[in-house]
C-alpha cells in the first residue's frame, strides 16, 4: 500500500541541508518576497474585544458590531481579545495536537489517504494526489462537530477536543450574530438560515517543521477557506501572511488572541460585500510552528445564496450561485488550493 513521507519525517533526515525538487514553490510574478511586508502603521489588523460584544450596553455593542463590520469589509481578518477561552485550554489543546504528530507514522497511518469528507484525515501537502508542488506541511483534520470525532491517540486528545471545540464555537456564533447585525439582518440570521445547530465544525491542525531553503518552500499556498469564519491559533508567532490591498502582510498576533478570517460562505451570503481573505503559511528553518485552525461552517445540506433581505432592501442581484456547502465542501478539498478558485468554480 501507499506510504506517503511525511515532511516531519523527511525534516528530520540527518543532515537533510535542501529540500527535494518536488517542494520547491515558485513564487509567481506579483507574489515576490519582496512585496511583504508589516502593516502600515495607520492600516493595522483590526482587534475585536469580544468581551464588548456579550455586553449588555446597547451603546458598546452598537460600536463593537460597527468595528466588526469595518473590520470584515476592509480586512476580512481580524483578532479577538477578551474571548473567555482559558488559556489552560489552548495550551492544552495545543499540546495534545503536538503530541498527535508525534506520535509513528505507523500509528498515525490509519487516518491516512482517506477520502475528503472522512471525518478524520492525516496527511501531508493540501492533496497531495493532485498538488503539482508539494507543501511544507502535515496535518489532522478532524470532523467535530454535529458530530464529535477524535483520534483514540493520544488519550487525552478527545476529552480536550470536546471542550476546546465547544468553547471555540460558542465564540463564532457569537461573531456570527454580530456580523449578522452588522449586515443589517437580524442578529440570528446567519444562524437560523443555515442551521448552524447541526454546523460543520473542523479542526485542521498544521504541523510546519523547519525547512532547510524556507525561501523555496511554501507551507501553505495562496488560498480562501470554505465556511463562515476560522479561528485560528498558533505555537509561534510568525509564518501567517494576508493578502490586503494587493500586498502581503505579515500577522503579527496579539497573545492570547484568535485569529479570525471571513471565509467564502460569508461572501456568498453578503453578496460580496464582505469578502474572504486570502492567506498563506510560509515556513522557517529554526522551529516547528504548529497551527490549529478551527473552521466554522454551515449544516452541511444548508444551501448557501446572497442574502434576500440584503437584494430586496439594497436593490442588489445575486453575485453568486446558491450551492449547497457540501458540494462546495467536496470541490475545494478534492482540488488544489489556489487562491478563490473554488469560489470562482462554484
Ligand atoms: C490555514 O490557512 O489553515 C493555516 C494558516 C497558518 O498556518 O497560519
Ligand atoms: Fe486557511
Amino acid at each position: 500500500p501507499y506510504k506517503m513521507t511525511s515532511v516531519k519525517d523527511l525534516a528530520e533526515s540527518p543532515g537533510l541541508s535542501s529540500i527535494p525538487s518536488a517542494y520547491t514553490f515558485r513564487k509567481n510574478q506579483n507574489d515576490q518576497q519582496s512585496s511583504i511586508s508589516d502593516p502600515e502603521p495607520d492600516d493595522s489588523i483590526p482587534i475585536i474585544d469580544f468581551s464588548l460584544l456579550i455586553s449588555s450596553c446597547p451603546e458598546q455593542r452598537y460600536k463593537i458590531i460597527h468595528d466588526l463590520g469595518k473590520a470584515c469589509q476592509e480586512w476580512g481578518f481580524f483578532m479577538v481579545i477578551n474571548h473567555g477561552v482559558p488559556e489552560s485550554l489552548i495550551k492544552s489543546m495545543m499540546d495534545t495536537c503536538k503530541r498527535f504528530f508525534d506520535l509513528t507514522e505507523e500509528e498515525k497511518r490509519e487516518f491516512e489517504g482517506k477520502a475528503v469528507l472522512y471525518p478524520i484525515r492525516y496527511g501531508t501537502s493540501f492533496n497531495a494526489s493532485v498538488d503539482k508542488v508539494l507543501f511544507w506541511r502535515d496535518f489532522l483534520k478532524v470532523f467535530v462537530h454535529p458530530q464529535f470525532h477524535s483520534p483514540a491517540k493520544p488519550s487525552e486528545f478527545r476529552e480536550i477536543a470536546m471542550e476546546y471545540c465547544r468553547r471555540t464555537r460558542e465564540v463564532a456564533r457569537e461573531l456570527l450574530r454580530g456580523i449578522s447585525e452588522s449586515l443589517g439582518l437580524d442578529a440570528s440570521y446567519i444562524d437560523k438560515t443555515l442551521n448552524l445547530d447541526s454546523g460543520l465544525q473542523i479542526l485542521a491542525a498544521n504541523f510546519y517543521p523547519p525547512c532547510p531553503q524556507p525561501d523555496l518552500a511554501m507551507g501553505m499556498p495562496p488560498h480562501s477557506d470554505h465556511g463562515l469564519l476560522t479561528l485560528l491559533i498558533q505555537n509561534e508567532n510568525g509564518g501567517l501572511q494576508l493578502q490586503h490591498n494587493g500586498k502581503w502582510v505579515n500577522v503579527n498576533a496579539s497573545s492570547n488572541s484568535f485569529m479570525v478570517n471571513t471565509a467564502d460562505h460569508i461572501e456568498i451570503l453578503s453578496n460580496g460585500k464582505y469578502k474572504s481573505i486570502v492567506h498563506r503559511a510560509v515556513v522557517n528553518n529554526i522551529r516547528t510552528r504548529i497551527s490549529l485552525a478551527m473552521a466554522h461552517g454551515p449544516s452541511l445540506d444548508a444551501i448557501v445564496s446572497p442574502a434576500q433581505e440584503l437584494m430586496d432592501r439594497e436593490n442588489q442581484v445575486p453575485g453568486y450561485v446558491g450551492i449547497k456547502y457540501k458540494k462546495y465542501l467536496e470541490l475545494q478539498q478534492s482540488n488544489q488550493l489556489d487562491n478563490k478558485s473554488c469560489l470562482d468554480r462554484a
